[in-house]
Order: C-alpha cells, then sequence, then structure tokens
C-alpha cells in the first residue's frame, strides 16, 4: 500500500531504442529548460549514465547552442569522507565532464564539501544552500543500480520527509561503484546526499536510466507501491516527471 498520497499526473515515460538516445534527448530537455529560463537552477547527477548527456551539453555550449552564464547547479551528492583531490570525487567528475569545458560560475556550481571536518554540520550547510537557490526548477537523476532504488545516495529507508544528510552506502552500491576504484576497499562507505524532499520539491525530474542492471529497479520504482523500500518511487509524487530510458532498462516494464 501507498505510503504517501497519490498524485494524479504519471510520469512520462520514454522508451528510446538505443542509450545514445537517451544521451541527446536529456541533453535536448537541459538545453529547453536554459532556453525556457536562462538562470535555471539545476540539480545535476553523477555517475555513468549521465556522462553522454554531459559531453552533448558541452557540445552544444561549443556550437553556441546553449549558454550556461545564468545556471546554478546544486549537485545530488559527494562521497564522505573524500579528498577534493580525488578523481573519484563527484568535484573532479563534474569537473571533468561539465565544468571545465562550460561557462557556469564558479560560485554557482555547488556540492557538498567531501573534506568537511563533520557530515553532520556540512549536510545542515549544504540544506541551506539549497534553500537559499532553489528549489531547482529541474533535477536529472539516475537511479541506483540492481534492487538498491536509490536516487542521490538515498538508500533504501529513506524517507519522504528527509533531507540532505550523511548516510551509509548499502554494500550493493559499493559494490557497483567499486569499478571506478582500484578496489572495494577504496569505496567510501558513506556520502552526503540531498534528501527526498529536496528532490521532490524540484520543479521537474528528469530520470535516466540505460542497461540491463537498472531493468528491476526502473519496474519496481514505476510500478511497485510508493515508498521507502524503493526510494526512487518517491519521484512519482512529482508533478512533472519525465523518465528516459533505453530498451534494456525499460525491458521489465509492461509492454504497451
Ligand atoms: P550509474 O549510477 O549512472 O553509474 O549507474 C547511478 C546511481 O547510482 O544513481
Amino acid at each position: 500500500m501507498s505510503t504517501v498520497p497519490d498524485v494524479s499526473t504519471e510520469p512520462n515515460i520514454v522508451i528510446l531504442s538505443s542509450p545514445e538516445e537517451v544521451d541527446s534527448m536529456a541533453a535536448q530537455h537541459v538545453i529547453k529548460q536554459i532556453h525556457n529560463k536562462p538562470d535555471s537552477v539545476l540539480t545535476l547527477p553523477t555517475g555513468a549514465t549521465p556522462v553522454g548527456m554531459y559531453k552533448l551539453l558541452v557540445k552544444a555550449y561549443q556550437d553556441g547552442q546553449v549558454d550556461f552564464q545564468h545556471v546554478t547547479v546544486l549537485n545530488l551528492d559527494e562521497y564522505w569522507p573524500i579528498s577534493k583531490n580525488h578523481q573519484e570525487s563527484y568535484l573532479q567528475f563534474m569537473y571533468r565532464n561539465f565544468f571545465a569545458h562550460i561557462n557556469i560560475p564558479e560560485k554557482n556550481r555547488l556540492i557538498p564539501n567531501g573534506e568537511a571536518k563533520d557530515p553532520e554540520e556540512e549536510a545542515t550547510y549544504y540544506e541551506s544552500i539549497i534553500q537559499k537557490y532553489g528549489p531547482p526548477d529541474l533535477a536529472v537523476l539516475g537511479i541506483g543500480p540492481g534492487t538498491t532504488c536509490h536516487i542521490g545516495f538515498n538508500e533504501k529507508g529513506s524517507t519522504r520527509n528527509s533531507r540532505v544528510r550523511y548516510v551509509l552506502l548499502d554494500q550493493e552500491t559499493r559494490i557497483a561503484n567499486a569499478k571506478f576504484f582500484h578496489d572495494i576497499d577504496e569505496v567510501p562507505t558513506g556520502a552526503l546526499t540531498q534528501g527526498i524532499a529536496d528532490i521532490l520539491e524540484a520543479k521537474s525530474i528528469l530520470m535516466l536510466a540505460k542497461g540491463p542492471g537498472k531493468a528491476w529497479g526502473i519496474h519496481r520504482s514505476l510500478y511497485g507501491p510508493i515508498g521507502p523500500e524503493a526510494p526512487a518511487s518517491f519521484i512519482r509524487d512529482n508533478p512533472s516527471v519525465t523518465v528516459l530510458l533505453d530498451l534494456e532498462s525499460a525491458s521489465q516494464l509492461p509492454k504497451a
């Protein structure tokens, strides 16, 4: 049974024939948002999924099709603890894949501090930043691997009202993310993440998923009960959701 009141607007689920089409439609969606509102506030994700979208956004910027000068980015999450110089910190990820190549002013690139001494204090601070700049116009999200159904690092058990906080990562998440590190012991045990409430307050949500490893979680989150057992299911509480899927990640959805 649903633990939260239902809203009438169903997510717009778009199934595309290739991962590259997901990248392309995602980039177009973001560009349209910025054309409509040049000073958009965007919540943005990291991970393997959005890399292609960032490449296309960089290309669009280089081709003069979009200007990020007035955009503000609120990143979804960051490992804690992690050095700002660590190649796998989300700060470095964002710099390498996006910030280094476009014109978002440095002061508008907001991301939790993985080097903060006290993660609880940093969480309170980052929440105040979200309140200051938000609510975001658009939150772009991935979804966690396997059965995690996480958004940001909101692992199973995350509640509808959760805010920015320090969390321990599920073992399933650490195993999946070990591919980015030399071995699993190097994957940080915790993270700072925007909460479900922060994410849902975005005026619209764009979720991206690719590959067979996302098929179970996409089906569970879009068709199962809404609640903390599948944190991504909460996106259905936002009235303006678009989900872009390739054929593999959509493979467990009911056929039209
Ligand atoms: P991925 O990560 O894009 O690397 O699959 C998504 C996530 O864990 O939210």
